[in-house]
């Protein structure tokens, strides 16, 4: 879309994204008054927190301040910056808060800064309240339900001299064919739904990203074939609960088959995806990750727990049985497929049997890498009101068992393809190793190798020749 063709006088569209892009050829107004009056191109910086769903939305914000005629900057000390955060966790808050006192140093050395908010913290009402009276510094704060319009909430606050507030409660408007600014040009996410419809009782991303709705498959398969056009290899399909993907459409189609019709694309090499629900993960779906030569050999599997007992309560909606089974199905289906998964040690009530129960699965499943997280209580969710609370050192303790037997085994399990040649994504200039790149393998383990940053994009074949644990040692072989 041409923005110097937008009549701003008129009055602005009602029908999206014509818009956001109207309210886009507005913002370009008054960042070329900043300009003038600063006698220099006026930057932008996005700090994303959290997930690769926020780290997606924050390719859209940039896309919308490249429009308005912002180019990046390297730190914080920008004329625009924004910090796009997670809840998931009080750490996650705690962070926010912490920096923003970091950038009112620099606003009060920079008359033009504008500050802005957005992402699931601004969807808890305390959040806001707390930032309306001790931050009042900040000039915008929006939510994960009307990011779309940032071009117009932009504008509004270029004419307000006050915080400007927007949060939605929900949506169900998705609207396509907005500008993006991708981080690597190779690879990409793609969300194919949002919002979540689980309510684990742990979990507050239900309450900050609204009810699921998917993506109409045929919008999905257009911005994927674009992304290709222009030179991406991988993409990455986004939601917080993939497998459940279609159902709410008015043609339902299941997960399985979109990644069919995903593996169609001509160019495209690699698909992965994010995040399975092991509840909702289907035959059909190990059946055409089996069939499939582009879907990448790893599933991310979250557990949270071990413990049937603690699952229900959890509202998880399978037991220990049931996951070590379909984990078990998964590995004889797809052999040289990688694990990961998610484990919360110290939800409320979690006794040392709970826990045992949580190292017997991690042993039997032996996963490539988990995540591990210290149960933190979430306002509003379910589990912040029970009453039996695990004693912090108790916790810590458990955690740290954990995460040993974790890394002890996701370093034997990467032995098993040193001494491999692997296909490999290169992703960029090793800047700890002088002459080398890193790039990942199909199943997402990382390998470092001697070469020049003209591979990167590329898929090399490499001889892994060492592991270190983490990572490994290669050559890359010739083709
Ligand atoms: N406390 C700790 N970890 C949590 N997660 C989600 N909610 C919480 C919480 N309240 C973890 C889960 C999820 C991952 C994204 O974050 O393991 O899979
Ligand atoms: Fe954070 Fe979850 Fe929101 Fe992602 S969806 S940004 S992990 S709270």
């Amino acid at each position: 879309m041409n923005l110097n063709t937008i009549d701003k006088n008129a009055a602005p569209p009602t029908e999206e994204p014509a818009r956001q892009y109207y309210f886009m050829a507005k913002c370009r107004q008054y960042v070329k008054e900043i300009e003038e009056a600063s006698g220099r191109r006026p930057t932008f910086f996005i700090q994303t927190f959290g997930c690769q769903m926020n780290a997606r939305d924050s390719e859209k914000l940039a896309g919308v301040l490249l429009e308005a005629g912002y180019q990046e900057a390297e730190s914080e000390d920008a004329d625009f910056v924004v910090y796009n955060t997670c809840t998931v966790r009080e750490n996650a808050n705690l962070r926010v808060y912490g920096r923003l006192g970091v950038l009112h140093g620099y606003k009060k050395k920079n008359p033009h800064m504008k500050i802005a908010l957005c992402g699931c913290m601004m969807q808890e009402a305390a959040v806001v309240e707390k930032l309306k009276k001790s931050y009042r510094f900040v000039d915008l704060i929006f939510g994960t339900h009307n990011i779309f319009k940032f071009a117009e909430l932009l504008v509004s606050m270029f004419e307000s001299d006050r915080m400007v507030i927007d949060i939605w409660k929900d949506t169900d408007q998705i609207v396509e064919d907005l500008p993006v600014d991708r981080k690597y040009p190779f690879k990409s996410g793609v969300n194919i739904m949002f919002g979540c419809n689980n309510f684990c009782s742990y979990c507050i991303v239900p309450y900050v990203r609204g009810r699921e709705r998917s993506r109409e498959p045929q919008e999905i398969l257009r911005e994927i074939r674009a992304l290709v056009a222009d030179g991406v290899v991988e993409v990455m399909l986004l939601g917080q609960n993939v497998n459940s993907y279609g159902k709410n459409l008015e043609h339902p189609v299941t997960f399985a088959e979109l990644l069919r019709q995903v593996e169609q694309i001509d160019g495209l090499r690699r698909i992965r995806f994010m995040t399975s629900h092991p509840k909702d993960l289907s035959d059909e779906l190990i059946q055409v990750m089996a069939d499939s030569k582009k879907i990448c050999r790893h599933l991310h599997l979250p557990l949270q727990s071990g413990s049937s007992r603690l699952l229900k309560i959890m509202n998880r909606r399978y037991t220990k049985e049931a996951y070590v089974a379909l984990a078990d199905r998964i590995r004889t289906a797809i052999p040289d497929i990688a694990l990961t998964t998610d484990i919360i040690v110290g939800f409320p009530g979690e006794t040392e049997e709970d826990f045992q129960e949580t190292l017997d699965v991690v042993r039997e499943v032996r996963y490539d890498s988990a995540f591990t997280f210290i149960y933190s209580k979430r306002t509003g969710t379910p589990a912040a009101a029970m009453d039996n609370q695990v004693p912090e050192d108790v916790v810590k303790e458990r955690f740290d068992r954990l995460l040993k037997e974790v890394q002890r085994i996701s370093g034997e399990m990467a032995e098993r393809f040193a001494g491999t040649e692997q296909e490999v994504l290169v992703e960029e200039k090793n800047h700890q190793m002088e002459g080398c790149v890193s790039g990942r393998l199909s199943n997402n383990h990382v390998v470092h190798f001697p070469g020049d940053v003209s591979l990167i994009g590329q898929i090399v074949r490499v001889r892994l020749e060492e592991c270190r644990g983490f990572y490994y040692m290669g050559h890359r072989q010739e083709p």
